[in-house]
């Protein structure tokens, strides 16, 4: 790693000279920023680069005499890309000051408050976007120009990747339009779909994104606005530019009427009376931080009359009305003992980081995912090193970066860490398809690959096979019990007993679980089956429309594909592995065996067909995972965020911001009742 990133460090810097620190710090900041701005590429956490700029602004307000006005503290956002035209804002693009902890937010309201003692004062209380930062002009009604922030004085012009954007009306809904209205906010990648895009990245052999502020701002900087357009990007507005013809007296009312105008706003934005219901507003989404359909890393505070707004005023780079509250990052350092590779039910072979256990997002984290070859290659990690894990989309933990200051002298001089070319289960060569970024064990009788089979084929999204877990698998197969998946039906009961651990009852349950699964319907065996691209919502489509296995294996990839919601690559995938000779002989052995072949699902009753239901809160009759399955067995979709697309959302107990965001669009909320009517009769009754 180069001088600058074992410069930094977070040790005392008692050793180093005020102005020498101060040097180090500007070089090690800007660094970063190149990085994460124009790279899209971060290399350390959110917190670690706010950490850095604090002790540069601290050191550089105790000795002001190292001051500098290009220091990166008075700097806002990135210098523009030469590849955009840059276009100078109409008004400056400001950024916020942050608050860390519970003191110095309350110390910023204390101030506040003394400031405007004896006026009526009220907060309006946001959620703090972790998008891209834009600035939109409409004149006259009509949308002009998308500037992104840049240095904060001159940004990139995107006008043409905006346009492509449909939360970005081409005009305001207005009567009267302002002449001049620029409205700042962030665009955002919404969660769901970012997780999604990832896994087909992975499976394309793409590098993933890390977070979806990186992806938003990948895909508004293309070049090609079409590449743009295929992405689903969204906009949340929350701030006022320069404007002409247009003068709300505070922020809430410019909220409100931006939202009249057709610009989208936060459905979360609360305005508040006093400093104790802004800590609930901080306290409620400290909570449910996931809930809304961007990420967001803290909150956003802004004193909301404007006559109080100019009282306050401004500091050189951020106003004295607002402060955003940072939430803890869900990211954490912790050591990486090692690095191994897994070979899953595919073959494929996932390298993965074996950790000194830590808590992110609420969870212990000991193994987190390196994703493949290229993914560990670029981020260079190696065992020993100090390394900064994520739990990307709240799911996968995975391994960041590892933090250059802290790589011990001994790991930088062992070098890269090298992925092994023979699989460590089998001994059998790990080979890498031309252009596929995964790597596969060669075997495909490969053990490892034959348990995490068994183990996917016993789970409960599949045959739910109660006694057949991980452990018990692997001594089955260790044993010679079990050689292929169809052997788990005839099991012998005096062989198991003989196995260590496992005494009648143990032996008895084992085989009463296997025996209940065969009853289970059609689309748990097509999930167990371990089908490229089929897991629980394209095995109900399936079992849907052809209602038996036998039909389904009859058809051909053309009218699999005919199924609605079904694409060719899926149907391609389902007919290549009924060709395969070796599946197609383990389909006959468990039918044999007596497996179940077809399914309970409605066939035909498609009283949802084109329907998009959003679920929202407790529901008491169904779980989620039900409420979904009765939705798509009569043809509908179930998402989990509100669009305009958005057929109905049925709210339970505790529903959350869905339900306003459902009528800010005017989109149907029914309550649990209706629900059951809906699935019964395809009719929404009103609400
Ligand atoms: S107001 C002068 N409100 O965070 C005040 N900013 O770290 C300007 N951000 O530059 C910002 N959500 O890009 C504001 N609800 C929100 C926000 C928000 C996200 C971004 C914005 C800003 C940055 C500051």
């Amino acid at each position: 790693m180069n001088a600058s990133g074992r410069a930094s460090g977070a040790r005392g810097r008692a050793d180093v000279s005020p102005r020498r620190r101060v040097a180090e710090l500007r070089a090690e900041i800007e660094r970063h920023r190149y990085r994460y701005f124009i790279l899209d590429d971060p290399e350390i956490s959110d917190e670690q680069f706010d950490k850095l700029v604090r002790e540069l602004r601290e050191l550089e307000e105790s000795h002001p005499q190292l001051d500098h006005r290009d220091s990166p503290t008075h700097k806002v956002g990135a210098p523009p890309d030469p590849a955009f035209t840059a276009v100078q804002h109409r008004q400056p693009m400001l950024s916020l000051d942050n608050a860390f902890d519970r003191d110095e937010f309350q110390a910023w309201l204390d101030r506040v408050e003394r400031g405007l003692e004896g006026t009526r004062n009220r907060y309006t209380c946001e959620l703090k976007i972790d998008g891209v930062a834009i600035s939109l002009s409409y004149v006259d009604g009509w949308f002009e120009r998308a500037v992104t922030r840049g240095d904060g004085r001159t940004g990139e012009d995107i006008t043409a990747n905006a346009r492509t954007i449909a939360a970005i009306p081409p005009v305001l809904e207005l009567d009267e339009p302002p002449a001049l209205l620029e409205v700042r906010g962030e665009v955002f990648y919404p969660v769901d779909a970012f997780e999604e895009m990832n896994a087909a990245r992975e499976e394309a052999g793409e590098p993933r994104f890390a977070n979806p502020r990186n992806a938003a701002s990948g895909a508004l900087r293309q070049k090609d606005p079409r590449i743009t357009a295929s992405r689903p990007l969204s906009l949340v507005c929350h701030g006022m530019g320069a404007v002409e013809g247009f003068a709300p007296d505070s922020h809430s009312d410019f909220l409100r009427r931006i939202a009249e105008a057709g610009l989208p706003t936060a459905p979360e934005t609360r305005t508040v009376d006093t400093p104790d219901d802004v800590w609930a507003f901080i306290e409620h989404w400290r909570e449910h931080r996931h809930d809304p359909a961007y990420e967001i890393d803290g909150v956003v505070v802004k004193v909301d009359e404007y006559a109080n707004q100019r009282r306050l005023g401004y500091t050189s780079s951020a106003p004295r009305w607002a402060l955003a509250f940072k939430y803890p990052p869900e990211e954490r350092e912790t050591l990486l003992h090692d690095i191994k590779v897994n070979v899953g039910r595919t073959g494929k072979v996932t390298p993965y980081a074996v950790l000194e256990p830590v808590l992110v997002a609420g969870s212990t984290i000991s193994t987190a995912t390196l994703h493949n070859e290229d993914q560990l290659a670029m981020k260079d990690v190696r065992p020993g090193d100090t390394v900064i894990v994520r739990k990307a989309g709240d799911v996968i933990p995975e391994v960041v970066a590892y933090v250059p200051a802290k790589r011990p002298r001994q790991v930088e001089e062992a070098g890269p860490w090298r992925f092994p070319d023979s699989c460590p289960f089998c001994g059998s060569p790990i080979e890498r398809l031309e252009g596929e970024a995964a790597s596969y064990c060669a075997n495909i009788d490969c053990p490892n690959r034959l348990l995490e089979s068994i183990a996917h084929f016993a789970s409960r999204g599949a045959m739910d096979i109660e006694g057949l877990g991980y452990e018990t698998t692997k001594q089955l197969l260790d044993e010679g019990l079990v050689q292929d998946l169809a052997d788990i039906y005839h099991l012998d009961r005096e062989a198991l007993l003989a196995l260590d651990r496992f005494g009648e009852r143990k032996a008895d349950n084992l085989l009463a679980g296997i025996e209940a699964s065969k009853t289970q319907p059609l689309e748990r065996l097509l999930v167990a089956l371990n089908i490229r691209h089929v897991g629980g919502t394209v095995a109900r489509l399936l079992a849907r429309a052809f209602g038996d296995l036998e039909r389904l294996r009859a058809a051909d990839a053309e009218a699999i594909e005919a199924v609605s919601g079904i694409g060719p690559i899926v149907a391609r995938a389902v007919r290549a592995f009924f060709d395969n000779e070796r599946n197609a002989a383990l389909v006959d052995k468990l039918v044999d065996s007596g497996v179940r072949t077809d399914t309970d699902v409605a066939r035909g009753a498609s009283t949802l067909e084109g329907w998009t239901v959003v679920l929202t809160g407790g529901l008491e009759g169904f779980t989620r995972d039900e409420a979904k399955e009765q939705v798509e067995d009569r043809g509908g979709k179930v998402t989990s965020s509100v669009s305009k697309k958005t057929s109905v959302v049925v709210a339970g107990a505790d529903p959350g911001t869905k339900v306003d965001k459902a009528r800010a669009l005017d989109v149907p909320v029914i309550d649990e009742a209706a629900f059951v009517k809906l699935l019964e009769t395809g009719e929404l009754a009103e609400a």
